[in-house]
């Protein structure tokens, strides 16, 4: 019996198996594997521009420092023999690598800053061999690097989220306070893994400061230099409201208030009647323990099922006529500021909250699985193709063109990115970019971080800008962007 070890730190074991076989394909004398990656431009797509972010993650974690060891050349060299069934595995190649370079991958990478917002079609990141003798490396790395599109597409999405609440908060209420904490990440329990976790978490990070997602603080921490990335408020769930039995729920409510008596605590209502549980408990029985408290510790009610329109809308109207609300500076309703209400995955009710006459400050919203996980590589049609090949020392672009989608063809060349003198951002094909100009940073060469981003940069980066707030809301875009999202009709 052969024990392998596989790792998960073992770069080797890492990748897709068919690249293995890739070193034995490439034309003879090949020097240099130029590739590159890229959100496709789609017509009709909801997301025209991407939040660049979490290559660093990626590069701290498998690909700085000595990767290659002689032990892990001997583990990939029986697990792939055991795999293919013949020995197709480069044992040499790696070799060399340890060798040559003490383990160290002799590759470039230059990337777009992260945070970056940058319109689809545009090449987010290249990698090329920097050692004509490791051409096959550049492909090999293919797979993880491809891995990008979740923490891309998380961030986007995240982000275009907060340019809705961005409108609606400003449209009735004025200001822009409190859009931070406005996109509670719920959605730990509903990824796949500790890992999408960490990356998802971090990713809605550049743009909110509101998550119970502790593995991607944990990211932000480790990998983003961010002591602390985000906030949460004590909660309780329907087990801790339950477990007093269905006629003491009262007393359920009553005990959180108890314990969390200072600081804002936001409290699951709908475990038997969610609109009586609003206007007999919280607006009646417990009317002056909510009314004592105050702004910076209100009670946060959750409603969690039914029509999110209809049940948001009459759980308003009941806190409304039993706490009353006044009029902000834009003329919308605003309930006490000791009451709040937080509503899971209904972005789009924003709108219909406001023709009711409701300021967006009533509401925090929470998002789980839509955020996280409800998404795939084609969301933003995120692909890594080779645009240059160098061979007996001469440069050749490449790129594909199928007859039978042209949407698939690939850019050609080495690439650059640049601000045109439209202002627009571009990228520039063929070799013919001017280095001056060039918006891609060498990130990674030769086994070395070149450069480092705090998550404070990125977030900067990811900023809105003042023309994505200032029109007015449509309901239609929110509406459209809930139907990509959260039902998953991408
Ligand atoms: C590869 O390079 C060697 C040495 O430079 C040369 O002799 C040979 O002709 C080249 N082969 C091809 C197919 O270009
Ligand atoms: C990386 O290695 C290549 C050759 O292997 C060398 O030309 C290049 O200068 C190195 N880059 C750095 C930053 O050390």
């Amino acid at each position: 019996i052969v024990k392998v070890n596989v790792c998960c730190s073992c770069l080797i074991n890492l990748c897709f198996f068919f690249q293995i076989t890739h070193y034995k394909q490439y034309p003879p004398n090949v020097s240099k594997i130029y590739s590159y990656f890229e959100c496709r431009r789609k017509k009709g797509s909801q997301f025209s521009e991407v939040v660049f972010f979490g290559l660093q993650y990626l590069l701290k974690k498998y690909l700085t420092g000595p990767v290659i060891t002689e032990e892990k050349i001997q583990e990939a060299k029986l697990f792939y023999q055991m795999h293919f069934k013949q020995a197709v595995f480069d044992e040499e190649g790696w070799r060399k690598v340890l060798e040559k370079h003490d383990g160290r991958l002799p590759i470039r990478i230059k990337a777009v800053p992260e945070g970056r917002i940058i319109p689809r079609g545009n090449v987010l990141f290249t990698v090329e061999n920097t050692d004509p003798s490791f051409y096959w490396l550049t492909n090999y790395i293919e797979t993880m690097l491809v891995q990008m599109w979740y923490p891309i597409t998380v961030a986007t999405v995240s982000r275009e989220f907060k340019k809705i609440l961005a409108r609606h908060l400003k449209a009735t209420s004025g200001s822009l306070e409190g859009l931070d904490l406005k996109l509670h990440d719920f959605g730990y329990r509903g990824v796949s893994s500790q890992e999408s976790a960490a990356l998802g978490g971090a990713a809605h990070l550049v743009n909110f400061c509101s998550t119970d997602t502790v593995a991607g603080l944990l990211m932000a921490q480790r990998y983003y230099s961010c002591p602390m990335a985000g906030f949460s408020i004590p909660a309780a769930e329907h087990s801790t409201i339950i477990s007093w039995g269905r006629t003491r729920e009262k007393e359920a409510f009553e005990r959180v208030l108890d314990q969390f008596s200072s600081g804002p605590v936001s409290v699951v209502s709908d475990s038997y009647d969610i609109f009586n549980a609003c206007k007999h408990i919280w607006g009646d029985k417990l009317k002056e323990r909510v009314m004592e408290r105050s702004q910076d510790s209100c009670l946060v009610i959750r409603p969690d099922s039914g029509d999110p329109a209809e049940t948001l809308i009459e759980v308003i109207k009941i806190l409304e006529e039993c706490f009353g609300c006044s009029l902000n500076a834009m003329g919308f309703k605003v309930l006490p500021s000791y009451l709040r209400i937080i509503q899971g995955d209904g972005i789009d009710l924003t709108s219909k909250l406001s023709d009711e006459g409701w300021s967006a400050e009533n509401i925090f919203f929470g998002c789980g699985s839509a955020l996280l996980q409800k998404l795939n590589r084609d969301t933003l049609s995120c692909a890594f193709k080779c645009s240059y090949v160098e061979t007996n020392g001469k440069g050749m672009d490449v790129y594909k063109q199928p007859v039978t989608d042209p949407s698939k063809g690939s850019k050609r060349g080495r690439l650059s990115l640049r601000r045109n003198s439209d202002g627009f951002i571009e990228t520039v094909e063929r070799g013919a970019g001017k280095p001056e100009e060039d918006l891609l940073v060498t990130v990674f060469e030769n086994g070395s971080l070149m450069h480092e981003y705090s998550l404070e940069e990125i977030r900067k980066n990811a900023r809105l800008r003042d023309d994505e707030m200032d029109h007015t809301p449509h309901n239609q875009e929110a509406e459209l962007l809930h139907n990509h999202i959260i039902n998953g009709l991408h």
